[in-house]
């Protein structure tokens, strides 16, 4: 099998993918991707007729292109898309789906076409504003360049406001940005950890659209008007990266993540007290097992006024900064991307990239009872001069938790609870995550180039990991138990908290 492979593979490969990778393309299959694994597939109603996927809905049947035969957990679909002899452009698409919904969980949900309509404009703006290559470094390059970020997301791109609100913030329009600085008196601050190299004692960064958002707060213009706080105008210019909330800030090499109070695909972007508290706390245990392979986040600053929400809205966290030639695993995996190294030995490259993002994980979780989060968003990927893996690094203390065991009698119990995860839920978020958000996605990136690569990869993956066999979760897993996949859109559709998204059960690739 030929697993040396570039960038023209016939009709079927990534040139193809990258030609029709349009607003409206990637919304409707967005839409489709959850719609099968939420919803159609468990319910046993998508048929695969080898050019077209069927799902048959309640009233009709959408039809959309194969773009090529998938042997990971989800088809790899591409336009046209049909209903009966009708041609549906996403708009349609979004309806069908939103209709199903209703008739399948018997709730509606008035939001939810207009999110997706947020999210389709948003795309389009960002295609219009064409790839500003503005010379950044790999890792900021890569951070800006999810055009139509998460595949499996009904509202990826969405966004609260006009785009004339959120584009001098958005990473995907190439933006950059002075923070705001507010003075304080330092009994007025709150916080732990060395924050100095981020902003000078008595000083508080604010992200400018924050800024925007909260400063008719009462408390904080009584604050201003008796000079408790000081507006000290504009600081350095920042980097945003792709949560959009966290920045890089070049003049310290480091990056600082901001709460927004805008809803990002699942989540209002707040950063929680107990999460402020526990990140330096979760930094200090982690950093002896992981050291340069995790971004700690050893300080936060904030405002100790008596509103919970300026609290908790102007907090910020300082992270470490990473790698320059760092990418992040997003945008290798993005099949409308550029990252992924145009020549490559495809099977060398996953054993590696297997090696570098899965064994740290499954070491962590199994032998220390860490649960990162290593979806394709919260890893890097270090390679050598010829693009190869050499390392990952994790990052997003907030989505990191610990199984029952660990002294964190530091930490109130609020910030306690909030870290500490059950064995089942802890195995569900790395099984998740590690698997079905990023190696799946991986692995179908390089099978665009090599259709016929994908069972190699994946049996290569289940022997590199074998030695983990001795865990049952992992045995499980490598007998070909079926795997966790997050319920993004149902978790949309019910409005609920994305720590309340439930899982499906979706086809484990490693069986084999
Ligand atoms: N495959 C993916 N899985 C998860 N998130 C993704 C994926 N692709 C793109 N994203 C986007 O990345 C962001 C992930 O948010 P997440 O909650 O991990 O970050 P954060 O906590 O806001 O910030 P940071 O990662 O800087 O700590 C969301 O905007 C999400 O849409
Ligand atoms: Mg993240």
């Amino acid at each position: 099998m030929p697993l040396t492979s570039t960038r023209s593979t016939g009709g079927n490969g990534l040139a193809e993918l990258h030609s029709v990778g349009s607003a409206d393309e990637a919304t409707a299959v967005a839409l489709l991707n959850c719609l099968i694994r939420e919803v159609s597939g468990p319910a046993g109603r998508v048929r695969d007729d080898g050019d077209r996927l069927a799902v048959e809905l309640a009233h009709t049947t959408v039809t959309a292109r194969l773009a090529r035969p998938s042997h990971g957990p989800s088809p790899r679909l591409a336009g046209p898309f049909t209903a009966g002899d009708a041609d549906l452009g996403w708009r349609e698409v979004a309806e069908l789906v939103a209709a199903e919904l209703a008739l399948r969980t018997g709730t509606d949900n008035p939001e939810f076409l207009r999110q997706v309509a947020s999210s389709h404009e948003a795309m389009s703006v960002f295609a219009r504003s064409g790839r500003t290559d503005s010379g950044l470094r790999p890792l900021l390059a890569s951070e800006q360049s999810l055009h139509a970020g998460h595949r499996f997301h009904p509202s990826p791109k969405s966004r609260q406001g006009s785009p004339a609100a959120w584009l001098p913030y958005a990473p995907e329009a190439g933006a950059r940005f002075r923070l705001r600085l507010l003075g304080a008196d330092p009994e007025l601050l709150d916080g732990t950890g060395d924050f100095s190299a981020l902003a000078e004692e008595g000083v508080l960064p604010v992200h400018p659209w924050q800024w925007r958002l909260l400063q008719e707060r009462p408390l904080l213009r009584e604050a201003l008007s008796h000079g408790l706080l000081r507006d000290l105008g504009e600081g350095e210019e920042v980097v945003p990266t792709s949560s959009v909330r966290t920045v890089f800030a070049p003049a310290c090499g480091l990056f600082a993540k901001f709460s927004l109070d805008v809803r990002i695909t699942n989540c209002v972007r707040k950063n929680a007290w107990y999460e402020l508290a526990a990140a330096p706390v979760l930094t200090g245990l982690l950093k002896p097992l992981l050291g340069e392979g995790l971004l700690g986040e050893p300080a936060y600053r904030t405002v100790a006024l008596a509103d919970r929400t300026l609290y908790e809205g102007l907090g910020v966290i300082l992270r470490e900064g990473a790698p320059e030639n760092a990418v992040m695993a997003a945008a290798l995996a993005d099949p409308y991307g550029r990252f992924l190294p145009a020549e490559i030995d495809l099977l060398a490259y996953w054993e590696a990239y297997v090696q570098a993002v899965a064994l740290p994980v499954l070491r962590l979780f199994f032998e220390h009872g860490v649960v990162l989060e290593p979806h394709l968003q919260n890893v890097l990927i270090v390679p050598d001069a010829d693009g190869m893996p050499v390392r990952a690094v994790f990052r997003d203390l907030e989505g990191t938790k610990l199984l029952p065991g660990w002294e964190l009698e530091e930490l109130p119990q609020r910030a306690r609870e909030a870290v500490t995860y059950d064995e089942e839920r802890g195995w569900n978020r790395v099984a998740y995550c590690l698997f079905v958000n990023h190696l799946a996605e991986l692995a179908a990136a390089l099978a665009d180039r090599e259709p016929d690569c994908e069972p190699v990869l994946w049996k290569t993956a289940a022997r590199l990991l074998e030695e983990f066999s001795g865990h049952r979760r992992m045995r499980e897993v490598l007998e070909g138990a079926p795997l966790p996949a997050k319920a993004n859109l149902l978790a949309r559709w019910s409005r609920s908290a994305d720590r309340a998204a439930g899982y499906v059960m979706v086809t484990n690739p490693l069986a084999g």
